[in-house]
């Protein structure tokens, strides 16, 4: 299969594409024939390594131990491995995953679920990491009370935006985002009472 790959930590310029041995799912994962692939920070962060206390987190000293990237995916279940019972092959999923940057990724069954058909592979793909961060942010972490007020950081940004959201879905009173000022129409339509300029 065709599959993006990085041997070394930096910019953009370390990926390129080979060709590469598809990945075999183990107990508990699904092989994912991959139909679109996200790109959240966290991309971006092990891409190049940085913060660089990433690396000492168990990502790779020197190099990145998965070589290929991508975290967040849509696609059509195409082998499970053992131990999997919830998911079958034909079933069209999104989640996370290991190695989305490919046409065929490995997949926990747990962190998948079944693709709404109203939600394009695209949309579905943007989907995963941002979302759950701002999702786990706003009710485990926060305990957002129904009429609370939130302030969302960076608020058109991938966590921000479903940030946003999230809060007025979960019952929020008031929500104010921040942002520049390029992007506070997209901020005032996602469901923010009011826009702050961070500049
Ligand atoms: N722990 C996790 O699992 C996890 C998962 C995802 C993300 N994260 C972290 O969450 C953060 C946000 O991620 P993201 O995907 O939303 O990133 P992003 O899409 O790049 O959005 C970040 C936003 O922050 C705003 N911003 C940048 N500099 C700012 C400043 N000095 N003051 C105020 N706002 C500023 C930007 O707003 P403007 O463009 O409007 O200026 C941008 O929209 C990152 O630090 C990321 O590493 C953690």
């Amino acid at each position: 299969m065709r599959a993006v790959v990085q041997d070394v930590y930096g910019p953009p310029e370390v990926l390129r594409v080979e060709e590469s041995e598809r990945p075999v799912p183990g107990p508990g994962e699904v092989l994912l024939k991959v139909h679109a692939a996200g790109v959240d920070q966290g991309v971006w962060h092990l891409m190049t390594g940085r913060p660089h206390l990433l690396r000492a987190l168990g990502f790779g000293l020197r190099a990145p131990k998965t070589r290929t990237p991508g975290q967040d995916a849509a696609g059509r279940v195409t082998a499970v491995g053992p131990g999997v019972s919830a998911l079958r092959p034909g079933d069209e999923v999104y989640g996370t995953c290991s190695g989305a940057f490919a046409e065929y990724a490995r997949a926990r069954a747990d962190r998948l679920a079944p693709r709404p058909a109203r939600l394009t592979a695209e949309q579905a793909a943007a989907v995963p990491v941002s979302a759950c961060t701002a999702l786990q942010a706003l009710r485990d972490r926060g305990r957002l009370a129904p009429g609370q007020s939130v302030l969302v950081l960076g608020a058109a940004g991938g966590v921000g935006s479903y940030a946003v959201q999230l809060a007025k879905a979960l019952g929020a009173g008031r929500v104010t985002g921040t942002c520049r000022p390029a992007k506070a129409d997209l901020v005032r339509f996602l469901g923010a009472d009011e826009v702050l300029d961070h500049t």
